[in-house]
């Protein structure tokens, strides 16, 4: 039998109407339940198409997308591969839609004709979470920015997907904002959670398992973070992260890093400096 798979995406083609080059150019990307991707590459790449394709958004116009063993182009499956796969996007005020916190959080599972029992425990669960169970009952618009894309998160999990797709998720976030939405998914990622993360930080990789690289809607390296720190980014053009720069800078000259933020710890560890 198959092993298990949540996204089977087999020579995957997308074309968006009148361009000239297609988006996608044949993708194949196998992801096994609890990895984490971190899924890089310049603008216009194709990352977000590839975001798309994953939930069903979008059906590649050659090729097969099966999210969840569940094939993308039966128009049957796109509501339960909508369900399993959320998408969290950059900005979280575009994802934001009631004015209370918790009555944000519920807004897609009454959407599913729950019971309010178990609305109810979403809602808990998913506000448990993102750390934000303190703050349920506050005006959506009062939070910070990294509380905010939190929000936008607990609202996707209330959905209880098996998989999240974040396309540049922390990007509009300032470092105290960012730090808390990763520490937030990798509590979800210990939990068991599937996620593509496409970013442009490069610190944000810290905690994936893997790390695929896009380039002209192809993904053209796709292995270890230990791999791709261990010298693949520089081949391929990436900024390395301020922290890892200077702590090979002070090791080279015999120093430690006196305070070693916990993400610099994570790609040493990856890196197994
Ligand atoms: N709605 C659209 N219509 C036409 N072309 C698009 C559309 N969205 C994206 N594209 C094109 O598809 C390619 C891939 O875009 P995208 O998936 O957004 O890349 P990335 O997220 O890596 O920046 C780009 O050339 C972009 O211009
Ligand atoms: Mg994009």
């Amino acid at each position: 039998m198959e092993q298990e798979r949540i996204f089977s995406i087999r020579g995957a083609v997308y074309s968006y109407k009148g361009a000239t080059a297609p988006a996608l150019d044949g993708i194949d990307l196998e992801v096994a339940p609890g990895e984490w991707i971190a899924l890089l590459g310049a603008n216009g790449s194709g990352k977000s198409t590839l975001a798309k394709i994953c939930n069903a958004l979008l059906a590649p116009t050659q090729g097969a997308c099966f999210a969840l063993g569940l094939d993308s182009s039966d128009p049957d499956c796109v509501p339960l591969i909508r369900q399993g796969v959320a998408l969290v996007f950059q900005n979280p005020e575009d994802q934001i839609v009631c004015a209370i916190v918790e009555e944000d959080v519920a807004f897609g599972p009454e959407n599913l004709a729950l019971s309010p029992d178990d609305i109810r425990g979403r809602v808990d669960r998913a506000l448990e979470l993102t750390g934000l169970s303190e703050l349920r009952r506050r005006g959506s618009h009062t939070l910070s920015g990294g509380q905010k894309q939190r929000l936008a998160l607990a609202g996707a999990l209330a959905l209880e997907p098996r998989a999240l797709v974040l396309d540049e998720a922390t990007s509009m976030l300032d470092p105290e904002g960012r730090a808390s939405l990763l520490e937030c998914l990798r509590e979800l990622n210990r939990r068991g959670m599937t996620m593509i993360q496409i970013t442009h930080i490069m610190e944000d990789t810290a905690y994936a398992s893997r790390i695929a690289v896009m380039e002209s809607g192809r993904i053209v390296w796709d292995g270890s973070p230990s791999d791709f720190w261990g010298g693949e980014y520089l081949r391929r053009g990436f900024d390395e992260p301020g922290e890892l720069a200077l702590y090979r800078e002070l090791r080279s000259r015999g120093l430690i890093l006196p305070d070693t933020r916990p993400v610099v710890e994570d790609i040493l560890e990856a890196l197994c400096l």
